[in-house]
This record gives C-alpha cells, sequence and structure tokens, in this order.
C-alpha cells in the first residue's frame, strides 16, 4: 500500500481555510440549481467566485478537464461537464467543486433538489446524504479502518435497496487534488489501513437507484448509469485531528 501522507495542524489550517471558500462557493451554486439555469451559468458562477477569493478553481484544465466545476443531473453519476443543458423541475444535480487556496486543495459536493423533487429522488438523495455522514462518524471511532468506511456505507445502501458506486472513489488530498489513500466506499473482503492523526481525505458515495453500473460517455468524463437510472452524492474533505474527525470544508 503506498503511503498516505500525514499533514501538520498548519497545513490543515490551510485545507480548512480553502474548505471554508469551497462551502460558501457550494452554497451560491446550490441557491442557482432553479428551473431554466444552465450548467454554465453555474460553471461560470464558480470560476468568477472562486477566482474573485484569491483561489484557482482546481478542476479546471485538471487532467483536460475542460470546465471549473463538475455538474452531474439525474442518471450522471460523476465529472457531468456543464453545457447549455437547462435545468428543469424533478431534475437532481450534484455540483462538485474543488479549489486550490495558497497551495491547498479542498472538495466537497452536494446533489440539490431542482423545484420540486420526486419521492424516489428525495429518497435517494436523502440516502447518499447519510451515507456521507455516517461515513464521516465511523472515521472518527477508535481504531477505525478504511474498510469501515465502505462497509457503514453498503449496510445503509442495502437497506434501501440501492446500490453503491464502485467505479469512482474518494481520496487524500492536500497539495495534490488526488493523493492515497483510495476511499472505497463499498464493502471490502479484507481490514483496510488504519485511519490516523493528520490524514486528510474525502468521503464521496455515489449511490444508485439501481445497479451499481457505471458507462463512460463518448466525451471520455461523463459517468452515467449503465441502467438510466438516477445516482445522487455527498461529498466533504475531512481530517483527523487530535479531537476527532472534522470536516474542512464547512462555511464560516
Ligand atoms: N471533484 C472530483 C472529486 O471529487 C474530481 C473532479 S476531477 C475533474 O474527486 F477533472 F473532473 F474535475
Ligand atoms: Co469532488
Ligand atoms: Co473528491
Amino acid at each position: 500500500m503506498p503511503k498516505i501522507l500525514i499533514k501538520t495542524q498548519k497545513e490543515i489550517e490551510r485545507i480548512r481555510d480553502c474548505g471554508a471558500l469551497v462551502a460558501e462557493t457550494l452554497a451560491r451554486a446550490g441557491e442557482m440549481c432553479k428551473p431554466g439555469v444552465t450548467t454554465q451559468e453555474i460553471d461560470n458562477f464558480v470560476k468568477e467566485f472562486t477566482l474573485k477569493n484569491g483561489a484557482i478553481p482546481a478542476c479546471l484544465g485538471y487532467n483536460g478537464f475542460p470546465k471549473s466545476v463538475c455538474t452531474s443531473v439525474n442518471e450522471v453519476v460523476t465529472h457531468g461537464i456543464p453545457s447549455s443543458y437547462v435545468l428543469k423541475n424533478s431534475d437532481i444535480i450534484n455540483v462538485d467543486i474543488t479549489s486550490i487556496l495558497n497551495g491547498y486543495h479542498a472538495d466537497s459536493s452536494e446533489t440539490f433538489f431542482v423545484g420540486e423533487p420526486k419521492p424516489n429522488a428525495s429518497e435517494l438523495v436523502a440516502v447518499s446524504r447519510e451515507c456521507l455522514f455516517e461515513g464521516i462518524r465511523v472515521c472518527g471511532l477508535s481504531n477505525a479502518r478504511f474498510s469501515d468506511i465502505g462497509a457503514i456505507i453498503s449496510g445503509i445502501t442495502e437497506e434501501h435497496g440501492f446500490s453503491v458506486v464502485r467505479d469512482y472513489c474518494g481520496h487524500g488530498i492536500g497539495r495534490s487534488f488526488h493523493e492515497n489513500p483510495l476511499v472505497l466506499h463499498y464493502r471490502q473482503m479484507l481490514p483496510g489501513p488504519k485511519i490516523e492523526q493528520g490524514m486528510v481525505f474525502t468521503i464521496e458515495p455515489m449511490i444508485n437507484e439501481g445497479i451499481h453500473k457505471t458507462r463512460l460517455l463518448a466525451d471520455k468524463w461523463t459517468a452515467v448509469t449503465a441502467d438510466g437510472k438516477l445516482s445522487a452524492q455527498w461529498e466533504h474533505t475531512i481530517a483527523i485531528t487530535p479531537h476527532g474527525v472534522e470536516i474542512l470544508t464547512l462555511a464560516r
């Protein structure tokens, strides 16, 4: 298992500062998710607001990604590209924002309802949110291991007859956007590495209404559910501190 970087308190402070900006950007982007708005307009806002606050939109140009934010609507699992698509009543949209402030990354996403949600969508979004917060909670327990995250998330998801995406996962984060470890959201056979003080990583479960399988569109970014049913995701960047687990992507 390649090395998991341990961050100093100072580094965690930097990521927290970036996280506060990401949280504010995400809340404002969420306010924009109304019928009639295009995903490109959300991208425009995220790019301008991030730059205005002295930060860099990490997605822009990352491995060739063409926009500043990921906007994943309905059956899009992750990495949706902002476009001229016009949001309509009862869509669900995940807005995933990563910024770089003073050299450090923070990464967070939420799934928003556009207008009035359909009952199945509202259950799926609630379950994916619960998966994130339960995943975070188990990281704060003594002797926690990375495999505990997938175990709790799989249990919650199965109770509702939904499925956990396996093709994308959470990740360590800091000076780099994506670093060790891989944070798997599904149940594993073997115990993972121990979760230790100074580790900073994301938890970002993608929960599907139907089967867990995904399919990549021709643009090589947009991942959709193989069965065309809905997918929802929530993400925070967290740190393991001497006081327990802390969410770094919170507004101040
Ligand atoms: N924010 C995504 C994540 O949670 C990664 C997006 S990479 C991009 O890890 F290139 F699509 F922007
Ligand atoms: Co993200
Ligand atoms: Co992430």
